[in-house]
C-alpha cells in the first residue's frame, strides 16, 4: 500500500444534506485514495462505543444521540501522511475557528454536527477502520 490510513465518516447532517459526493471529492482532490466506503447507521450502543474516550466529558450523551440520529458514510482513506494530512483538510473541531477552505468550514453548522470525522493517530485509525471494516472490504 502506498502511504499509510485515516478513517473518516461524514456525519448524519452532512448525509442528510446531500454533501456525500462534495465532501469525498474534497477528499480525492486532496490526494486521498479511497480503501473502503460504507453508509451505515450507527445504533446509540455502536455510537457510544466509538466515541467511548469522551465517556466522562459533558458533551457525550448528546454526542452519542446526534451520531446515531441518520446514516452516516465511513471511510478508510490512504494517502502519505494520511492522519495529520487529513486533520489539515477537515480543519479544527468548532466550525468557528476553522481555515478556509476546509471541510468543516464549508460543511459544518456546528461544534457537535461538524460534518466529518477524522482520526486523531495512526493508532485510533486503525482501531476506528476495524469498527466498520473487515479485510474484504479493502481495496
Ligand atoms: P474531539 O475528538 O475533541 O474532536 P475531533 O472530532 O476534531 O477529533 O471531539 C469529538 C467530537 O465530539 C467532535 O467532532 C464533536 C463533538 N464535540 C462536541 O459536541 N462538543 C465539544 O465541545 C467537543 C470538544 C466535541
Amino acid at each position: 500500500m502506498a502511504g499509510n490510513v485515516t478513517f473518516t465518516m461524514i456525519k448524519p447532517d452532512a448525509v442528510q444534506d446531500n454533501h456525500i459526493g462534495g465532501i469525498t471529492k474534497m477528499m480525492e482532490e486532496a490526494g486521498f485514495r479511497v480503501v473502503a466506503m460504507k453508509k451505515t447507521r450507527l445504533t446509540e450502543e455502536r455510537a457510544g462505543k466509538f466515541y467511548e474516550v469522551h465517556k466522562e466529558r459533558p458533551f457525550y450523551g448528546d454526542l452519542v444521540k446526534y451520531m446515531s440520529s441518520g446514516p452516516i458514510v465511513a471511510m478508510i482513506l490512504e494517502k502519505e501522511n494520511a492522519v495529520l494530512d487529513f486533520r489539515t483538510l477537515i480543519g479544527a473541531t468548532n466550525p468557528a475557528q476553522a481555515e478556509e477552505g476546509t471541510i468543516r468550514k464549508i460543511y459544518a453548522k456546528s461544534v457537535e454536527a461538524n460534518a466529518v470525522h477524522g482520526s486523531d493517530s495512526d493508532e485510533n485509525a486503525q482501531i476506528e477502520g476495524d469498527f466498520f471494516f473487515s479485510a474484504d472490504e479493502r481495496f
